[in-house]
């Protein structure tokens, strides 16, 4: 069958053609080249040399400077092969355009942006590395360049906007079987859609949707995983509760490999809901519920309430049991386990 795929690589402004000059006279060389050559070279001054190694830096390039002496590249990041993904998802729904950054804002800004301007259903926005990266509840998600994925798809499923959310729980599962194929670990689920390996987060589901008279337009399903990240390179603050990929299962993963099965997953999923309800994406769900019975803190305007997670609702929503036996539905909120 004759397919046309369309992958576009999207050069952020900011890699310009002089950013690219600084990284070939690196690579031309294996000792230190002055910021004076380079900027001769570029014909810009050192200190505009000193801001293009620092975006660089930015992207992933390990690049060393020492004074008096200059810089040097030791190590370039690695990036996506587009080549690998689209002969992996040929003739399918999200394997036939790609827009690929360097590096973006958000893949889910550039999505939605490209939602409202009528870009066609299995659209996909993927980057090496974010600026400004989107959480849920306004928290930012972080990944070193070349280390993880981050990617968004364009979905324009015909569904009123009261059951839109239930596609996060198709995602989620969807997700939660093609990592499982890449790492020898289970993946649970956080309700809503955080994605676990043992108690550690390793991914996170960003939806956004959009729609008129109760009927989606259009959504944008963004999805954050760490594949590659060392320990080191999380920040700080997520040590003791993000994981990767690498991290559990001790080998560099083919990023190109799990975005290919990453798209698969979802398009198998998303057509089986679409077609034949969710059902199907509930039960897979509750046999990942990583809350399932703990006790946990659900954030309300009134203050947390506290209780057993007691599963989710064919809404998907969450169920929590509060003394008495009374249960209660959360249809959002921010959850904590307690210890
Ligand atoms: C969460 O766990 O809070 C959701 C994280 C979602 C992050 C992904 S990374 C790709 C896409 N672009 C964004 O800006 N956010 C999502």
């Amino acid at each position: 069958m004759e397919s046309s795929v369309s992958v576009t690589y999207v050069e952020s402004a900011a890699m310009s053609q002089r950013k690219k000059t600084v990284i070939d006279i690196l690579r031309d060389s294996d000792d230190f080249v002055s910021g004076e050559a380079i900027s001769d070279v570029l014909g810009i001054s050192r200190n505009a040399v000193h801001k293009h190694v620092k975006s660089l830096r930015k992207r992933g390039y390990r690049i060393v400077g020492v004074s008096r002496r200059g810089y040097r590249l030791e190590d370039e990041p690695s990036r996506l092969s587009m080549g690998h993904v689209t002969q992996r998802t040929e003739n399918t729904m999200f394997g036939h355009s790609f827009r690929y950054h360097d590096e973006i804002e958000s893949t889910n800004l550039e999505a939605k942006s490209l939602a409202m301007k009528g870009a066609p259903e299995g659209t996909v926005v993927v980057a090496e590395a974010q600026s400004a990266g989107r959480g849920r509840l306004g928290r930012r998600w972080t990944s070193p360049a070349g280390k993880g994925l981050l990617f968004s798809v364009i979905l324009r499923p015909s569904l009123p906007m009261s059951e839109a959310h239930l596609l996060t729980i198709v995602a989620a599962t969807a997700a939660a079987d093609a990592i499982e194929k890449h790492v020898p670990a289970r993946v649970a689920i956080k309700w809503p859609n955080d994605l676990f390996i043992g108690d550690r987060k390793v991914g996170g589901i960003l939806m956004e949707v959009s729609g008129e008279q109760d009927e989606v337009d259009w959504i944008v399903l963004g999805i954050g995983l760490n594949v590659n990240t060392e320990f080191s390179e999380l920040p700080v603050a997520l040590r003791r509760t993000a994981t990767s990929l690498k991290m559990v299962g001790g080998e560099l993963v083919d990023r190109s490999d799990v975005l290919a099965s990453l798209l698969l997953s979802l398009e198998v999923n998303y057509h089986a809901a679409l077609r034949g309800g969710f059902e199907k994406a509930l039960t897979a769900f509750r046999e990942r519920d990583y809350l399932l019975s703990r006790t946990i803190s659900v954030e309300t305007r009134q203050g947390p309430v506290i209780g057993a997670a007691a599963g989710i609702d064919d809404r998907g929503a969450l169920l929590v049991e509060l003394p008495h036996r009374r249960v209660r539905s959360f249809h959002s909120g921010d959850v904590s386990v307690r210890h």
